[in-house]
């Protein structure tokens, strides 16, 4: 396996057709049937106009709709940023999502890595003064861990650029610790996404919030009608009332559910999980290298922990479901770590 092809792995390959899949993280059951009424009624004739989901999103996050800009996915965000933001040196704080730095590379600008270890949380410290362009995710993909945003404030100062993917960020009660509405911070952006919590992966539907220069800068590197118009009406139906509430009261039933699948997988001997998981997902240690192939023949996918920088054969990445899915796997997991061990 090449380098370029363990930044090009995500869960989607290993959820193979017929595998209960924990291997990709969005939410169970979504769309939701409103949803895909509002996606339906949407006229296709004409081109897309951002300026509707661009207010409805400023105003969810408190922010003016020239600080917002809709993109074709988080995706989309990281390879605008990649071509748009001079950096002489672009850190990304590892293990997280290798998309940002696959476009990092793809722009000619091959990151540093600052290389967390357990238990993943953010020292600011360790990011080196001259870093011009930082990438961090929050809560972090696969560690699921949550960084205090004091730890991600004390990494932004002017000459900049502190990038701050939030694609799980409204799976967090409150949505604390994000930096969605902060305006006081030099060269902050934060990236969302409405992959995960409404099941729009196939979409693509994400947006940046940042300072209005970086977004003009943004935008002018980015193709017209980039985000489509069901995505826009997306935008505009995830940031209503209704939409903020079901949200939370996901980000609610999943704390129960995560701390249900956490203490049936650490009651495995040998396994441990990682603490203070906030993301729809635990990052997982294993006896067992490799333990993702005897599961898939078990009948599971999980995320193999290999592909991320900073980890290696004995972590797994899995989805929080429900409790019946949650056991299931448990008690799948013991069973191979027993027999194979
Ligand atoms: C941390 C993180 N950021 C961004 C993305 C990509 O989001 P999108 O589907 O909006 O491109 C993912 C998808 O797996 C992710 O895990």
């Amino acid at each position: 396996v090449t380098p370029e092809e363990r930044l090009a792995h995500h869960g989607d390959v290993d959820a193979r057709a017929g595998l209960v899949d924990l291997a990709v993280n969005v939410r169970t059951g979504t769309p939701p049937q409103w949803l895909r009424e509002r996606l339906a009624a949407v006229e296709v004739a004409r081109y897309p106009d951002p300026t509707e989901a661009t207010k409805a999103l400023a105003a969810r996050h408190t922010r003016a709709p020239a600080e917002v800009l809709v993109t074709n996915g988080a995706a989309e965000a990281f390879t605008l940023l990649g071509r748009a933001v001079d950096a002489q040196l672009p850190v990304m704080v590892h293990p997280q999502f290798s998309e940002p730095e696959r476009a990092l590379v793809a722009a000619g600008k091959p990151p540093r890595h600052v290389v967390l270890r357990e238990p993943f949380v953010l020292d600011p410290t360790q990011v080196p003064d001259d870093a011009d362009l930082v990438f961090v995710g929050n809560p972090t993909n696969p560690t699921s861990v949550l960084h205090p945003a004091d730890a991600l404030r004390a990494l932004a100062r002017p000459g900049r650029t502190l990038v701050v993917d939030e694609a799980f960020a409204d799976c967090v009660p409150r949505e604390h610790e994000s930096l969605a509405a902060a305006v006081d911070l030099p060269g902050l952006v934060v990236v969302r996404s409405l992959t995960k919590t409404w099941g729009l992966a196939g979409l693509r539907v994400g947006y940046l919030l940042a300072a209005p220069e970086l977004i003009a800068r943004l935008a002018a590197a980015q193709p017209h009608w980039a985000a489509n118009a069901l995505a826009l009406e997306a935008c505009v139906a995830c940031s209503e009332p209704r939409a903020t509430a079901e949200a939370a009261q996901w980000a609610a039933d999943l704390a129960t559910e995560r701390a249900f699948l956490a203490d049936a997988l650490s009651a495995i001997p040998g396994v441990h999980v990682v603490a203070g998981a906030a993301a729809p997902f635990l990052l997982v240690r294993t006896p067992l290298p490799d333990v993702w192939l005897p599961l898939r023949d078990r009948g599971y996918a999980v995320r193999r922990g290999d592909t991320f920088p900073g980890l290696g054969p004995d972590w797994i990445r899995v989805a929080v479901r429900t409790r019946d899915v949650s056991m299931a796997f448990a008690a799948t997991l013991a069973a191979t770590v027993q027999e194979c061990s």
